[in-house]
């Protein structure tokens, strides 16, 4: 485990100085914030407006790293995109598509892109592309993927790292899948669409994201029923068509912002939220002593009791999310008493406490195996503990937010290296804590997708 990291470290040390974010703890986070589109439902859309050659505008697009390249992959494909910064528009028109191989150096680094595959394989019967990376958070398989693709009549040939599906024609299918998987439902559900006759996926996610992509999908012209639901059915059509829409608010952007709030005692209120995503977080947070109000789009976060330790365990929405897990803990190692998390959705997400244990947080990971390997994914935080000031990696997204967050409730200045994790999820995430008062620097541009 402590070598892997340190082997990280080691590659990661060119980028380090160039994307060292610094922040000082001690300030409260006091006034408003808007919350952006959501990135995890921003690149499924993006991914659909493969399924028609009509023009498909979305609004409120994150301008992040991770949908930036998900644009350059849709004109590798042929596509037209157009971006406006300003306006935080993308409007695409896939008339033709001139191509079914993505390129390996805008399909491999963000994990989401694999979920062009399912509308590239309805549009024109043929996709490859190698398997994707994204966060190193555990294996990240795609097999529930291509297992629902070749139920639906494609044959899949994984050739070392690359993969290529090929469908004469999709037809509809009864997909049973494993593991409630959020892209891998996403995946077929946009195949689905363009299949001949019905399909019906079992123990399918139910993540906001899913629900809001289905809805964007039968505003094309698309059949779906049972979204939100354990069983979603897609009645196949010959065409989808355009549309414009606004994609829905990113309840992990919100949820950071709940946790930075609640953590530094601050007072606080996002605007475009939607308080039925926040569930797991906001209980949580209540429970660890916080107070949360909801009104219209707006949540208010005020300082509360001190705060108390609680237990979360991570799980498929309506579940605790396994992307605000780090940041939580980072809020756990301020609370009175000891938290118990259990991560059940990826094998190796709690590797990123090292990084919080050198800021001084007492974390415990249960077990590790004979060779390092861990073995366990339950942490127990003691707390509250004093944080002072150190040099600190970010391994991906989530686990970067996590440190800036502990950050603001350090004593002295913790200097994050490889930032550029954090871009390529959040928008305008330095800015917009300066904006709340927080003491940090900004990092720079973003480092090239
Ligand atoms: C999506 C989100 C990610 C979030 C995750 C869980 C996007 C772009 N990403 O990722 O931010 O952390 O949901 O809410 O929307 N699995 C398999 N085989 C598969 C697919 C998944 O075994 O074919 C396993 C994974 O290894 C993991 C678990 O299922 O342990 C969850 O993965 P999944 O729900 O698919 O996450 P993503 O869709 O990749």
């Amino acid at each position: 485990m402590t070598t892997t990291i340190g082997q990280e470290s080691a590659k990661s040390v060119e980028s380090v100085e160039a994307r060292l974010l610094r922040v000082r703890g001690g300030n409260r986070l006091r006034g408003e914030a808007r919350i952006s589109g959501a990135k995890n439902a921003a690149l499924k859309a993006l991914a659909a407006t493969l399924l028609t050659a009509d023009e498909v505008v979305l609004n409120s697009v994150p301008m992040i790293a991770d949908v930036l390249s998900m644009a350059e992959l849709l004109r590798a494909f042929g596509a037209e995109v157009e971006i406006d910064r300003e306006r935080k528009r993308v409007t695409v028109r896939a008339v033709a598509i001139t191509r079914t191989t993505a390129p390996e150096h805008l399909f491999r680094p963000t994990r989401a892109s694999v979920v062009a595959a399912g509308p590239m394989l309805a549009r024109c019967g043929e996709v490859s592309f190698a398997l994707p990376g994204g966060d190193r958070i555990g294996k990240r398989p795609i097999d529930l993927h291509l297992r629902g693709f070749e139920r639906m009549g494609a044959e899949v040939r994984i050739t070392g790292d690359s993969v290529v599906a090929r469908a004469a024609a999709l037809q509809g299918a009864r997909i049973y899948m494993d593991y409630p998987s959020h892209t891998g439902t996403e995946n077929l559900l946009m195949a689905a669409t363009l299949a001949s006759g019905r399909t019906v996926i079992a123990n399918a996610s139910a993540e906001p994201e899913v629900v809001w992509l289905g809805n964007l999908l039968n505003r094309m012209g698309a059949r779906i029923a049972g979204l939100g639901s354990p069983y979603i059915t897609i009645e196949g059509v010959d065409r989808l068509h355009g549309v414009a829409e606004t994609v829905l608010p990113d309840r992990l952007e919100a949820g950071t912002f709940a946790i930075a709030a609640a953590m530094t005692g601050g007072d606080v209120t996002l605007r475009n939220v939607r308080e039925a995503d926040m569930l797991p977080l906001s209980e949580k947070l209540r429970e660890a002593g916080a107070e949360i109000w909801y009104w219209d789009d707006l949540m208010m976060i005020r300082p509360g009791t001190k705060l108390r330790a609680v237990d979360i365990q991570t799980l498929p929405f309506p579940g605790f999310p396994t992307d605000l897990q780090a940041q939580f803990v980072a809020l756990l190692t301020q609370a009175e008493g000891v938290s118990r998390v259990h991560e059940r959705v990826y094998e190796d997400r709690l590797r990123y406490a090292n990084e919080l244990r050198k800021l001084g947080a007492d974390i415990r990971i249960e077990r590790y195996g004979a060779h390092g390997e861990r073995l366990s994914t339950t942490a127990e935080v003691v707390g509250p503990a004093r944080l002072t000031g150190a040099h600190v990696q970010a391994l991906d997204i989530r686990a970067g937010t996590s440190l800036v967050l502990a950050g603001l409730v350090a004593d002295g200045e913790v200097a994050i290296g490889d930032a550029y994790h954090i871009d390529r999820g959040y928008e305008d995430f330095v800015a917009k804590l300066a904006r709340l008062g927080a003491d940090l620097d900004d990092p720079g541009p973003p480092a090239p997708a």
